[in-house]
């Protein structure tokens, strides 16, 4: 397939790029911070019309050799202001709707069929919450209300409204990703062991996480799977990120907190059941593979 990638320099972009394009596929790379080679453009999404150039342009030079300009077969919406606390909270906002608005609107307007969009677990409003909050029940699906107090949180919630109604406008594919803690290869041996002595670390995160190597699969399996309409999925292993049972995290952490169904003894607090059920998405990875 031909994909626009936004974010691709970032820190899940940088590995789940190269990933698509050892699969097959001709990925372009739009972000503020592209490096000025093949395959990549320098661009601010917040302006619509960088997108629409971007989005009904070249990839690189060799396709001035075809016939006609190829058009996008999708677009893999992952740019944004990561979390709070990198610019100003009216930033945050701003960028994340503005530029998810304009990738959305633009894919519809040229026609390109599917844009998937990085989410984020923080929608579910405990990541960034002001002291401690507790998931309304557990295991956390995707129809666990979504109330964040933060601006992050709050623009991925805007950028879901946009999805579903652009999907509703248009009838292409607009499949959100409400992505767990991101972990690189290298992070297992470097935080791992900080978190295995203290669980608390994990709780904003309703101690879940998600492999890039298993996010880049949930990618490649939203780019492989049509017709669903608007979609949400978590995104996340089947692992919980602590050495402490489900059992135990409950009774440490969740006390009093319904539970929705039987869990499994390391199983994930952040149901990842839907993407399963409905892509066929099967996470690989898990911090056990490395620190045992
Ligand atoms: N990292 C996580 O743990 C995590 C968890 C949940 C959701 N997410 C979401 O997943 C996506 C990828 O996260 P990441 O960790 O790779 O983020 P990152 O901050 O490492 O990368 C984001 C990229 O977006 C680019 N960018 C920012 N504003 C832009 C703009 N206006 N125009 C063009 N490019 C712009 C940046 O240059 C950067 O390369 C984000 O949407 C993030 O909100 C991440």
């Amino acid at each position: 397939m031909r994909i626009a990638f936004t974010g691709g320099t970032g820190k899940a972009g940088r590995h789940i790029v190269p990933w698509l394009r050892a699969r097959g596929h001709r990925v372009l790379n739009l972000d503020l911070a592209a490096p000025q080679e093949p395959d990549n453009q320098s661009i601010d999404l917040t302006e619509s019309g960088q997108v629409f150039n971007a989005l009904s342009g070249y990839c690189w030079f060799d396709e001035l050799d075809l016939p006609e300009k190829p058009k996008f077969d999708a677009v893999v919406h992952f740019a944004a202001l990561a979390r709070i606390l990198i610019r100003p909270d009216n930033e945050t906002f701003r960028v994340n709707t503005q530029s998810t608005y304009n990738v959305m609107e633009v894919a519809v307007k040229l026609g390109i069929p599917k844009v998937i969009f990085a989410s984020s677990e923080t929608t579910y409003g405990i990541c960034f919450a002001q002291g401690e909050k507790q998931p309304d029940y557990i295991p956390v699906d995707e129809g666990h209300p979504v109330v964040p107090h933060d601006s992050y949180a709050m623009s991925k919630v805007c950028n879901e409204a946009c999805g579903r109604s652009f999907q509703a406008r248009s009838g292409i594919d607009i499949y959100g990703l409400r992505i767990n803690n991101v972990i690189t290869p290298d992070e297992y041996a470097r935080d791992f062991p900080a978190f295995l002595d203290n669980p608390d670390l994990r709780r904003r995160n309703i101690f879940a996480y998600i492999d890039v190597r298993d996010l880049g699969q949930m990618v490649e399996k939203c780019l492989e799977t049509d017709g669903l309409g608007y979609e949400v999925f978590n995104v996340s292993n089947d692992d919980l990120s602590v050495g402490l049972s489900n059992a135990e995290v409950r009774a440490r952490y969740y006390p009093g907190v319904p539970v929705k169904r039987e869990m499994a003894g390391n199983e994930t607090m952040y149901c990842n059941a839907k993407a399963k059920r409905m892509l066929g998405f099967q996470p690989e990875h898990s911090w056990r593979d490395v620190l045992g």
